[in-house]
């Protein structure tokens, strides 16, 4: 039994829960956390920085540039683009949030690099660089075999391209909640209430930016409504 699944609707539900998750992390780290700054004599600041742009940097605008292809109705080469410049913008912001956890550790003498999160965290980020590399690249060669009237417009590498695109966007889905279960420990291994309105938001925060993933992640399967369209990837001219 074929499963048909449409783009539009799930789409809607990935933004409608990236709101949720934007929302949720700023009211946690502002409201409950204290605020952000890169500069200050209470480092737990500058650790605030880190959450906020993993989660709003790194993994919503990475989910927006997947999901691109299927929630912009514009012409496929436009969408390229802004496949490509919003993954850029959401590495970007991913290196810097990674940078705020370093710098929150150094300044407070804690150390480096001592957990599966942080393990995982690097992997990721490498593992993406490399992604948004090879995707330019490619699109760049066939740009040139284009040119050169080869007959092979499709790169054999495209479905590669998206299902280690997938295999990456789900680890970073999973390592973020990795990230909030370990911040949360440390706060109530610090006194926090366990059952008190702030674990609760870090949860349902972590709840949240899983089913934004689980949606991120259906777009690429789901079907665009217009006919004479399939929205595949292909190369940027
Ligand atoms: C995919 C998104 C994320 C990536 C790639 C990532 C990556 C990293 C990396 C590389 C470190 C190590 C920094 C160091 O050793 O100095 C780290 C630390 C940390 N991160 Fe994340 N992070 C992500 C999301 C989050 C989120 C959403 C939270 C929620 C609060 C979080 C909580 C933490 C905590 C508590 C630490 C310090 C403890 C540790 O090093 O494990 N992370 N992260």
């Amino acid at each position: 039994m074929a499963v048909v699944l449409k783009a539009t609707p799930v789409t809607f539900v990935a933004h409608a829960l990236a709101a949720a998750c934007a929302v949720l992390v700023l009211v946690w780290c502002i409201s409950f956390r204290g605020g952000l700054a890169w500069e200050a004599t209470n480092k737990s600041l500058i650790f605030n920085i880190h959450p906020v742009l993993m989660l709003i940097g790194f993994i919503i605008i990475g989910g927006e540039a997947i999901m691109s292809y299927k929630s912009l109705p514009l012409k496929k080469e436009v969408q390229k683009v802004i496949h490509l410049v919003l993954h850029a913008i959401a590495l970007a912001l991913g290196i810097v949030g990674i940078i705020a956890a370093f710098k929150y550790h150094n300044e407070s003498a804690i150390l480096n690099l001592y957990s599966l999160h942080s393990w995982l965290g690097i992997g990721i980020i490498v593992l993406y660089a490399i992604q948004n590399r090879k995707f330019k690249y490619h699109s760049e060669s066939e740009c040139q075999k284009i040119r050169r009237g080869s007959a092979s417009l499709r790169s054999d590498s495209l479905p590669w391209h998206v299902i280690f695109g997938m295999f990456v966007y789900g680890l970073a889905i999973a390592n973020a909640a990795l990230g909030f279960l370990e911040k949360l420990t440390f706060l109530e291994n610090s006194g926090l209430n366990k059952f008190g309105a702030e674990a609760y938001l870090v949860n349902f925060t972590a709840i949240a930016t899983v089913l934004y993933g689980a949606a991120v992640m259906l777009t690429v399967y789901a079907q665009k409504e217009q006919e004479g369209d399939d929205y595949s990837y292909s190369s940027i001219n």
